[in-house]
């Protein structure tokens, strides 16, 4: 191999975000505001990174629709959570998730509005009022049901508004480190004209969102394949909470494309074949509006029993032809839209066929809620890692928990987005002088950049990336078991066994879909992998991890977080660190852990 071979061209910025969508986006105007020089490095271009495809909108206690309390939101988000999610960091996002969504309304976002001409507000599920006593709230503010499209633009406007530097179409490839454990910079390669980057800067944001295609079946962009979570683990850092996937009830039957929750929010509902109601036997109280790990258990179930629907008896129904036409065309015309397209349905007449398929990650990059990166010292204190802030879904505050309140998403991406730009500001003055990067600063990226442009073994990308895939969606999904899970690691090792004989057919270094496949490809190994065990480690069900053989959530041995490493021979380690019971301050009163029933 010979990485002389590369032309690498060099850049110095203040600093340096990876990834577009909502958190990317955010963070960068935000900290060129700052006045900070700030490049933002995405391998999409910014406006079609995944935040675009969010559907349904953005919690934020605004009141406009029902009585609200910021509180009642920290409360439904901690239950939510099932007690998994970091109290105080929990009352940072939902106080702040007032100020940030007007912010975005002041910036420009196109939000439906009520009669009234305030910002319109829908119910999600497992958001109600009076802690839990009182009926659903609508607390999720929206733009139809394109409110990811809608704050994705406006965001990259505003980027382009203050001055920043987007490099797109960019793959990043890897992380410089120094030899003090600081990040130092990154590594990244111009798909467009086959030059290499190395960017050096006093901090990197992981902003590069989930990693929902180590699944077959998934309502994420092919492009989720959580390449700044595997950075994380080559630099030797831990990944956290890597066991809580999140499965969305509502995913199209075959396609897998997301029909928002914001269907249930505005009365739609689900049926068996015996075209029964089932979710009042499940959850008496919300019904549809259950908690998404609840309801997509309940499905999973009503299939297992015999009372799927279709000829296979493999799905559910969701329904809304009993809405209002004109309502439909108004708030839900995207899933309109898309049932059409992908199912084949119209939804004024017919039920969609739907099943739960992988939607959100909980776990990631563990971070402060000021988005700095932390490691654990000595079994539990945190420690802050230098030169490294992740936000958005790449990370784990840990505010979701085992399980995230659907339209919490995009408001940890703004919310956090933002507190990171604030403190980047507090720790580096525009301009800062940074020391020389280390004499081999990027040579390991590029060495393993050169050895996948080269392999040149006898199984194609594509072939293992679906064994992969395959085996996630088996033997990790909604319901797991020990036996079940680790015939998917024997299978795992397998795949991972057979990285050597990978084959890389097109060598050139422009537009390589080839090359840049076979790089997120082992991005998503890496991250099924330390999933996989960490799922297997945890002997208790609790949110979206739901063992058959531990049926009951287990405080006394699980109230903790789980952090896991990855070694290059695909082992993993685990350890773990308390979950935060206590609140930032007296306005809210932490909520102990109960029995979580809807
Ligand atoms: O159902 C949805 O519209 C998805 C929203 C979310 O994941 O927050």
């Amino acid at each position: 191999m010979n990485t002389n071979a590369y032309e690498i061209v060099d850049h110095t910025y203040d600093v340096v975000v990876l990834g577009a969508g909502g958190a990317g986006l955010r963070a960068t105007f935000g900290m060129a505001l700052k006045g900070l020089r700030t490049a933002c490095i995405t391998k999409v271009f910014p406006t079609r990174s995944h935040t675009v495809a969010a559907q349904g909108g953005i919690s934020a206690a605004l009141g406009n629709m029902s009585e609200d309390d910021w509180r009642w939101h920290f409360f439904d988000t901690v239950k939510g959570a099932d007690w998994l999610g970091d109290q105080d960091a929990i009352e940072y996002m939902c106080r702040e998730a007032i100020p940030a969504v007007l912010e975005l309304e002041h910036y420009g976002v196109p939000f439906s509005r009520t009669e009234s001409g305030n910002i319109y507000q829908r119910p999600f599920g497992g958001m109600t009022t009076r802690y839990g006593e009182g009926p659903p709230a609508q607390r999720t503010a929206a733009a139809a049901d394109r409110t990811g499209h809608a704050i994705l633009h406006t965001l990259y406007q505003q980027s382009l508004r203050n001055d920043a530097e987007f490099f797109v179409e960019y793959f990043g490839l890897d992380l410089i480190m120094d030899e003090h454990g600081a990040c130092r910079g990154v590594m990244a390669w111009n798909l467009d004209d086959g030059t290499i980057h190395r960017f050096r800067t006093n901090l990197v944001v992981i902003a590069t969102g989930g990693y929902g295609r180590c699944y077959f079946s998934c309502t994420g962009a092919h492009t989720q394949t959580g390449d700044g979570n595997a950075m994380i683990l080559r630099a030797g850092l831990p990944c956290e909470d890597m066991e809580f996937i999140q499965f969305h009830p509502t995913g199209i039957y075959g396609a897998g494309c997301l029909i928002t929750e914001g269907v249930r929010g505005e009365g739609g509902y689900l049926t068996n074949s015996e075209g029964e109601r089932f979710m009042e036997r499940y959850a008496p109280s919300v019904k549809d509006l259950a908690s998404r790990d609840v309801v997509s258990r309940a499905m999973t179930m009503e299939i297992r029993d015999g009372r799927g629907v279709g000829p296979d008896s493999d799905h559910i129904h969701l329904h809304i032809e009993h809405l209002d036409p004109e309502i439909i065309g108004e708030r839900l015309p995207g899933i309109s839209e898309t049932a059409r397209i992908f199912a084949g349905v119209d939804v004024t007449r017919e039920a969609i066929p739907v099943l739960p398929t992988v939607h959100y990650n909980m776990g990631g990059v563990p971070t402060t809620y000021r988005g700095e990166v932390v490691k654990p010292v000595n079994g539990s204190a945190e420690e802050i890692q230098p030169g490294l802030m992740a936000i958005g879904e790449a990370a784990c505050v840990s505010v979701h928990g085992a399980n995230r309140l659907g339209s919490n998403s995009l408001l940890d991406l703004v919310v956090f987005g933002r507190a990171a730009a604030e403190r980047a500001a507090e720790l580096i003055e525009p301009g800062q002088q940074q020391p020389e990067l280390p004499k081999d600063a990027g040579e390991r990226a590029l060495a393993r950049f050169d050895s996948r442009r080269h392999a040149s073994g006898t199984t194609t990308t594509a072939e293992l990336r679906l064994e992969m895939q395959r085996t996630m969606q088996e033997h990790c999904a909604v319901f797991r078991t020990h036996e079940l899970m680790t015939e998917g690691r024997e299978r795992l090792s397998s795949i991972w066994a057979k990285n050597d004989d990978l084959r890389v057919n097109d060598r050139s270094l422009i537009w390589n879909s080839d090359l840049a496949e076979t790089l997120e490809y082992d991005n998503l190994l890496a991250q099924s992998v330390v999933s996989l065990d960490s799922a297997i480690n945890r002997t208790e069900s609790r949110g979206g991890h739901a063992r058959e053989d531990f049926p009951d959530r287990d405080d006394e041995n699980w109230m903790k977080h789980t952090y896991v490493w990855l070694d290059d021979d695909g082992t993993t380690r685990i350890d773990y660190r308390p979950v935060h019971t206590n609140t930032m301050s007296n306005d809210v009163e932490p909520v102990p852990p109960k029995e979580r029933v809807y």
